[in-house]
């Protein structure tokens, strides 16, 4: 279905702040974040056609353990097969449409709950019951759908675009900035769960800035990271982004990452991979931040912290305990800078307001968004 395109929903002169250089930039207009239309822009022309992650490979350890996910029109499940190789495809049974699947666990195979079509775990169709009769039926030429999937740093990416470009080679400016943080060897140690009723864009941006460290998190954040030493890197139009917070602290406690330097284990940093793959690491500990839109003014979030299994083991529970309630006590800070400004977005009288040049990466972040949403497309 085409939609209209970003030319059509938000002023040219609107656009056209938020494509001025950093030190000139203005925000997204309010109807970015407010407007359905926009949202259902950004499924056709962002979330069908973009690199999102779903898992960890650590999540998919055993052949047969599978997680479900909600993509923006994509319900799809994320497998292990029984020889060791990932599949993601879509869960959506291809008789007359039931999920094959909910939830998490351990599968041999998937078996539909509705009429029994039951399906091996690369998705080909192994049985259907009862078709016998059904002319130039051939369960060989069917199967769940299947999407694009890449690992990177121990990060499940799927794309629903067959002809999307490879992950890997655009993240090569990222992985330099992270050559030490050897993601690929950490595990979920611990899940959080938030309702997130207000737009996607809204907890990236919060996200991949320090800047509010000085108000949102003065107590917290501001004392060891403080937002003017905070900087973001050039991205050459890549599309991710990089905050670097360097710590005022001298940190040697037990680490994630033995290969940091002292200057890297003092820091913390969060990045992006657009649109909404968030991540972050101290030397403790690595987060993900599990962020898959609903609609215009829904989300949902799970915050995944990332241990390093030898620093989990000499974890006792309630030091556990304590981490999961400092994550917990931070993103309950940071709830009340996304309730905030979502109510405020949504008031008659907001426009446009104007970026610092410390929300570097928002600044990033737009450019891509405008680069996808307005590009020309041969089916618009
Ligand atoms: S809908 Fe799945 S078997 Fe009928
Ligand atoms: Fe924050």
């Amino acid at each position: 279905m085409p939609h209209s395109n970003l030319n059509t929903l938000l002023s040219a002169d609107a656009l056209e702040r938020v494509r001025a250089p950093l030190s000139q930039a203005w925000t997204l207009p309010p109807a970015a974040y407010t407007d359905p239309a926009v949202y259902a822009l950004e499924e056709d022309r962002l979330f069908a056609r973009s690199w999102q992650c779903v898992a960890r490979v650590d999540q998919l350890k055993a052949p047969g353990d599978f997680i479900t996910v909600d993509l923006p029109q994509h319900p799809i499940v994320v497998v292990r097969d029984l020889s060791g190789d990932l599949h993601a495809m879509s869960r959506v049974c291809v008789h007359r449409a039931m999920p094959v699947a909910s939830g998490c666990g351990n599968a041999r195979r998937f078996v539909c709950p509705y009429h029994n079509w039951t399906y091996e775990l690369n998705g080909q169709l192994r049985s259907a019951p009862m078709m016998d009769g059904a002319e130039a039926f051939d369960t060989g030429a069917w199967r769940l759908a299947p999407l694009r999937l890449e690992v990177w740093q121990g990060f499940v990416f799927v794309n629903p675009d067959a002809e999307a470009e490879p992950l890997a080679p655009q993240l090569a400016g990222l992985d330099a900035l992270i050559a030490r943080y050897d993601f690929a060897e950490l595990e979920v140690a611990e899940t959080l769960h938030f309702d997130s009723p207000w737009n996607w864009k809204i907890l990236t941006e919060n996200f991949m800035e320090a800047y509010h460290h000085i108000g949102t998190h003065r107590q917290t954040f501001e004392r060891v990271y403080p937002a003017r030493d905070a900087s973001v890197p050039d991205n050459g139009g890549a599309p991710w982004s990089f905050l670097h917070m360097p710590g005022k602290h001298d940190e040697a406690g037990p680490t994630s990452f033995p290969r940091l330097n002292q200057d890297e284990r003092n820091a913390l940093f969060a990045a992006c991979v657009f649109p909404n793959f968030l991540f972050a690491a101290s030397s403790t500990s690595g987060a993900w931040y599990q962020l898959h839109p609903r609609a215009h003014d829904q989300m949902d979030l799970e915050i995944h912290i990332l241990l390093h299994p030898s620093l989990r083991e000499a974890m006792s529970d309630a030091s556990l305990k304590e981490m999961r309630g400092m994550f917990h006590a931070i993103h309950t800070e940071d709830i009340e800078a996304n309730a905030g400004p979502w109510q405020g977005l949504q008031a008659a009288g907001t426009r446009q307001g104007r970026l610092s040049p410390f929300e570097k990466s928002i600044w990033q972040l737009n450019q891509l968004w405008l680069d996808t949403l307005t590009a020309a497309t041969s089916s618009a």
